[in-house]
């Protein structure tokens, strides 16, 4: 047997049993006033000498103990009255008064205190019994100042502060599947009994009119116990004692066919703790009555009604398989749904500052591009004038696995520059590599099988090159396509040339063709870039970019499809309509930005002439960022490269201090283990 739940929809609308106890109470009884003027008076005179009194006058009590007004006051029914008795006292002495009924005390010295001043009057209130028909109400002034001023006493009924008595045993008869009826002993009261409360429990599930002592509970769920009590009410609101309990459980169901299959479950709008799932509906010979979502048969939710939820409270970065039932009354319950499976979203750490670091490997000489292998063991770093390839462990032990073929120096920033290692290298092995050759910057793809590179493979050449601004990040998307960083080769107009590959963000194939969905249809992903050397995919997928201005200000972008950076119109916010603004910007002297990575939400940002490493974070899930600021100023020379440590909260950051900027000895870089927390 079950306990009933709260989704009954019972037979009484809630909202009728509010205003049945909003209704009663003292206030809206009828009071009848007898003027002071109109009574008998003893020892005192009908005056108007004051403002504020109603009917003709007032009494003035003569200021005598002793002195009195008597009033006649039929009652209808014997009982408790409630006196109001108006009345002024110009003075700061209490006058009390004795209030009699047939010449019997029933309230003595009941107090008079002064009102302010004659003008002002107060009411005095003063419960006394009355019997039916006549009664002679006096107030007799107990003091030698007499009575106050009084110009009318109120007669009203009392209020009924009488609750009804308990009622009798209740018992359950005409037990059904989905109902039963409940009568019980009737209460009594004073005044009378307005209405009957039923509980299940604590919950009033049901009630019935003073004058009944049963009534029909409907919208019962089959084989359940239901633990009834009743409670009487009046009109003045006072209830009774819970009667005595009963414990009556309705009949199992008859119902034995379980609902259809529900349709085709979906599941979209996946966040870090929710998913939206939507299912077709399921029939049934009597009604669903409601659907469970499901991991195997464990119950995540029961959905009342409608055939969509927003599931919460999930676990982020998990795999889920999930699955709908339907039900009907009778608790049977249809197959299962197809099974949906996700996983939710990367779990909130936004933030952490860089805490700690150590050197991780020295001996560098420029060292450029970084890029992890997939299984996070280890990372391929480039060395941009020698065209050395080197492995570099987790720990730091660093083999040279190659050198890159045709690739040239330009006495300034060409060389070999950026690598990208294959998403699924694990099965071919690919690496691109962008340099410096003969004829211009090229992206190749070569193999890496581990231990030594071999083949070679131009995938894109004649990007244009010059001393300076050869671009040269390399960066796999989420999408699986390689995302191109290229300079403006010191021609500032290719930028905004979107059929040059210079000043650009290329996006292309692995086999080296413009990627499908390109704005322009050709490698060019956005447009009007100086020197960009900084790409980095967020959790979103967002594509963030770093470049270097020219005498003014260098950018971190967020790259749209199609976009223009402005280059060379303007160098940091340009308010030039077309042209989109960076989401942050510096001076060249503070940054002059390279390599960007992100890490538990923020950007970090290697600087070179700025010496310094910049961490911006983004705004959750916002197009903006918070306030940059500055780490390791001037202490470990020019910042080349930063990388995301896969599986690990630590960034890898290189220096370039050998180049012609730096003047420091070939050898002389290293690459630093910085820890996030
Ligand atoms: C004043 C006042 C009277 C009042 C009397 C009193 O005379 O005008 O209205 O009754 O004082 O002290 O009782
Ligand atoms: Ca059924």
């Amino acid at each position: 047997m079950k306990r009933p739940t709260r989704t009954v929809a019972w037979g009484l609308p809630l909202a009728l049993a509010v205003p049945l106890v909003g209704l009663t109470g003292g206030s809206a009884r009828a009071a009848t006033d007898y003027q002071a003027e109109d009574a008998t008076i003893s020892q005192g005179a009908v005056a108007t000498n004051h403002t504020g009194y109603t009917g003709t006058g007032f009494v003035d009590y003569t200021n005598v103990t002793g002195s009195y007004v008597e009033f006649t006051v039929s009652a209808t029914a014997a009982g408790t009255s409630s006196l109001a008795l108006r009345y002024a006292n110009g003075t700061s002495v209490n006058r009390p008064m004795d209030i009699s009924v047939g010449g019997t005390v029933v309230a003595s010295g009941v107090s008079f205190p002064g009102t302010a001043d004659w003008d002002t009057w107060a009411t005095k209130t003063v419960n006394v019994p009355l019997k039916a028909g006549s009664n002679k109400i006096r107030a007799t002034a107990t003091t030698d100042s007499g009575g106050p001023n009084l110009d009318r006493v109120g007669v009203a009924a009392a209020a009924d502060s009488q609750a009804p008595t308990r009622p009798g045993q209740p018992s359950c008869s005409d037990i059904g599947e989905n109902g039963l009826t409940l009568a019980w002993g009737a209460a009594t009261d004073n005044v009378g009994v307005t209405a009957y409360d039923i509980y299940e429990h604590g919950n009033k599930i049901s009630e019935a009119s003073g004058s009944s002592v049963s009534k029909a509970l409907t919208g019962l769920t089959p084989d359940t116990t239901y633990n009834l009590t009743v409670i009487a009410r009046d009109a003045a609101g006072n209830t009774s004692s819970a009667s005595p309990v009963v414990d009556c459980t309705t009949k199992p169901s008859s119902d034995t066919t379980p609902p259809s299959r529900p349709g085709t479950l979906s599941a979209a709008g996946i966040t870090a703790n929710a998913v939206d799932l939507t299912w077709g509906a399921a029939t049934d010979d009597r009604a669903v009555t409601g659907y469970d979502v499901r991991s195997g048969t464990t119950v995540y939710k029961t959905v009342a009604s409608g055939t969509s939820t927003t599931l919460t409270g999930l676990a982020c970065d998990s795999p889920y398989a999930l699955n709908v039932v339907a039900r009907d009354a009778a608790g049977n319950v249809s197959p299962q749904s197809n099974t949906v499976n996700f996983t939710t979203k990367a779990c909130a750490t936004d933030g952490g500052v860089p805490s700690s670091v150590s050197t991780l490997s020295t001996g560098w000489t420029i060292p450029w591009g970084t890029s992890w292998l997939p299984d996070g063991q280890s990372a391929l770093v480039t060395e941009r004038d020698d065209f050395r390839v080197w492995k570099v462990t987790k720990a730091g032990a660093k083999t040279q696995v190659g050198t890159v073929p045709n690739a040239v120096t330009t006495n300034g920033e060409g060389g070999l520059l950026g690598v990208a290692v294959d998403p699924k290298w694990a099965t071919n092995h690919h690496v691109y590599l962008m340099h410096t050759a003969s004829e211009g910057n090229r992206v190749v793809r070569m193999t890496y099988d581990g231990t030594k590179l071999g083949d070679y493979t131009v995938l894109l050449q004649g990007i244009k090159k010059n001393r300076y601004h050869n671009g040269g990040r390399l960066a796999f998307g989420p999408d699986g396509y390689l995302y191109v960083s290229t300079g403006e080769a010191q021609t500032p107009d290719l930028a905004q040339d979107k059929n040059s590959l210079n000043g650009k963000i290329l996006r292309m194939t692995t086999d080296g063709k413009a990627a499908p969905g390109n704005p322009f249809g050709n490698y060019v992903y956005s447009y009007g870039h100086r020197n960009p050397q900084g790409l980095a995919f967020d959790r979103n997928g967002r594509l963030w970019e770093a470049e270097f201005g020219n005498s003014s200000k260098d950018e971190l972008n967020l790259i749209e499809p199609g976009a223009n950076y402005g280059w060379p119109t303007c160098e940091g916010n340009c308010g030039v309509s077309g042209m989109t603004n960076p989401k942050a910007s510096w001076n060249v002297s503070e940054a002059s930005p390279s390599g960007i990575a992100i890490v538990r939400n923020v950007v970090y940002m290697a600087s070179l002439r700025g010496e310094r490493l910049w961490r911006i974070p983004i705004n959750g899930d916002n197009e903006s960022v918070g306030t940059p600021t500055a780490y390791y100023v001037g202490t470990y020379g020019r910042l080349r490269t930063v990388t995301k440590v896969p599986g690990a909260d630590q960034l890898w950051l290189s220096t370039t201090n050998s180049d012609n900027n730096g003047g420091e000895a070939d050898g002389s870089d290293k690459i630093f283990r910085v820890t996030i927390s």
